[in-house]
């Protein structure tokens, strides 16, 4: 994660961080470092990446790596009490880019790209949240710094890209693009911080 925390944990009041997708726990790390979180929660589908962080962050009592699908967690962070929290969405291709499966692998599709699944969870939840969405080049076409998605990787870019991200949190966030590294949509509570 290439991002300033202070321009959300400060200004929205931030107190936890969610992650989808931990691969080896670099963004958690990262996120760890802020004495603000007094919770941070992340999970991972593939068993080795997912064990090999809950080992890395085996002395931060803050810190919990659960290994299952996203769009489950998602369901149990959205029914949770947790303070408002800076959700990183960063889970797609289970296992590939680590050597563990391709970016084809058979698998169900909301298993390979469970985005759709994560936000409606949140959505239902109508929580507070910042949430960053990562890789968004693999739903929206734009001039994004790194390129379109490879060809190998079977992505969507639909008409309408992202914009069903825009609609569903309409009436709660404000959506930004950000075109930096492979694409980030940023939905930001209306309002501010409370
Ligand atoms: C781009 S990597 C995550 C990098 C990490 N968030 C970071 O910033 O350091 C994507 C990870 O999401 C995991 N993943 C993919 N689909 C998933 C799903 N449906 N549920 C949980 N994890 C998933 C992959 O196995 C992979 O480890």
């Amino acid at each position: 994660m290439r991002f300033k925390l202070d321009d959300f944990v400060q200004v929205y009041g931030l107190r936890a961080f969610v992650e989808t997708g931990t691969a080896r726990g670099d963004s958690l790390a990262y996120a760890a470092q802020r004495p603000e979180f007094e919770t941070l929660l992340s999970c991972e589908i593939e068993p080795l990446l997912a064990a090999g962080a809950v080992c890395r962050f085996n002395e931060d009592a803050r810190v919990s790596v659960l290994r299952m699908e996203s769009g489950l967690f998602m369901q149990l962070v959205g029914g949770s009490c947790l303070p408002p929290a800076l959700v990183w969405l960063d889970a797609h291709y289970p296992g590939a880019g680590f050597g563990i499966k391709d970016y084809d692998a058979d698998m169900p599709e909301h298993v390979r790209l469970p985005l759709y699944r994560e936000l409606s969870q949140l959505r239902l939840a109508g929580r507070r949240d910042v949430i960053l969405i990562d890789d968004l080049r693999i739903y929206e076409t734009g001039d994004y710094e790194d390129g379109p998605l490879p060809s190998d990787a079977p992505g969507i870019p639909a008409p309408g890209g992202a914009d069903w991200m825009r609609d569903m949190f309409a009436a709660t966030h404000d959506a930004r693009v950000i075109l930096r590294d492979q694409g980030y949509l940023l939905l930001l509570p209306k309002g501010g911080a409370q």
